[in-house]
């Protein structure tokens, strides 16, 4: 009988509930025992582990956040914290773990893999999407369904007032969020990592676009590259119309996983166990046209070209259907 353990680490993302109660039953069924580790790599660390049933993880399909709850740990970082962690895994007789978590996470799990010899598969959790190796990681879906709610609520009273509007949506160094939610949304133009903006130009059209009749005006920033008060000020400064601006913020990683978040948790978290049984290790599952797929830990961690493509093809349709 195997022993394999599950935890959840860095940003919470909605359809980490899905893909932890697939690892738990996936287990179940397979006759293996299962543990959680609570709190990521802290818990790793402090040997925070909780046996697990098919009933610790009944009723949590529907709910954002993790149950197993998650961190960002230092201490992991540092090989004395990683040999604590070791420790606890051989301590408990794991045979295999499963990291649920974003590029980073995915940096701890394959120093675990290749430093220490543990078997890990991880699954992509994260709303910033920037994992390659994978057409979606979790929540990303659910945080741009969240934040194109906002940007459709905003919409209302920008259409009312004849506004110019600037929102900043999450994502860290990716684009991801903000040129979905900017194109679905019906944005005029979006900032994003990768495209260089120049606000003499977004003012340009923004005069332009008045002259056409053209009067409410919404920019979606993505973090990474600008916070939207600075940006509501420059374009206030250059154009001399009042401009408004929102940072929407953490509830983009909140509230109940889409359809698409859970069945992905619940295709990840089978095959992460399937992987494990079948002894592969220090390799991230994924989903690529629909079919599940495993790429090293090492590639997964890396910027994916494809996905730059994609972004810049996508703001162009945006500004194309502005006009
Ligand atoms: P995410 O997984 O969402 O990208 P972080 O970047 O905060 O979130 O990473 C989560 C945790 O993964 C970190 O707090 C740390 O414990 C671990 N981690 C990140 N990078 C490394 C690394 N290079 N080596 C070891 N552990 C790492
Ligand atoms: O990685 C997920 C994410 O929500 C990013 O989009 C964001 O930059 C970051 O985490 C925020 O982290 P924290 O919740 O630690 O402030």
């Amino acid at each position: 009988m195997k022993t394999l353990a599950v935890l959840t680490s860095g940003g919470d993302a909605p359809g980490m509930n899905a893909a932890i109660r697939s690892v738990v039953r996936s287990a179940i069924y397979r006759k293996f025992n299962i543990y959680g580790i609570m709190r990521g790599y802290a818990g790793l660390i402090d040997g925070d582990f909780m046996k697990m049933n098919a009933r610790s993880v009944s009723n949590i399909i529907a709910n954002g956040g993790t149950i197993l709850k998650t961190s960002r740990c230092e201490e992991f970082k540092t090989k004395s914290g990683q040999r604590k962690a070791v420790d606890w895994l051989k301590k408990r007789k794991i045979d295999g773990l499963v990291v649920i978590g974003g590029n980073g996470s995915f940096q701890g799990a394959h120093v675990l893999a290749k430093n220490w010899g543990i078997n890990v598969v991880g699954i992509p959790g994260t709303i910033d999407n920037d994992i390659a190796g994978t057409d979606y990681t979790l929540g990303a879906d659910t945080a741009v369904n969240t934040a194109l709610d906002a940007i459709d609520k905003i919409r209302d009273t920008v259409h009312s007032m004849e506004r110019i509007f600037v929102v900043e949506v999450m994502g860290r160094e990716e684009g991801f969020i903000a040129i979905r939610v900017g194109l679905t949304g019906g944005a005029e133009d979006i900032i994003f990592p990768g495209n260089d903006y120049k606000i003499d130009d977004m003012c340009d059209d923004i005069r332009a676009g008045r002259k056409r009749g053209k009067m409410n005006w919404i920019v979606v920033v993505a973090e990474g590259v600008a916070h939207a008060k600075d940006i509501e000020k420059l374009i206030h400064e250059e154009t001399g119309f009042e401009v408004k601006s929102v940072t929407l913020g953490h509830i983009q990683r909140g509230g109940s996983p889409t359809a698409l978040d859970r069945l992905l948790g619940l295709r990840f978290g089978a095959a992460s166990v399937d992987a494990l049984a079948n002894g592969l290790t220090d390799k991230a599952v994924g989903i690529i046209a629909d079919e599940i797929v495993l790429t090293d830990f090492e590639k997964a961690c890396k910027h994916s070209k494809k996905k730059i493509g994609l972004d810049l093809e996508l703001y162009r349709l945006t500004k194309i259907l502005s006009i």
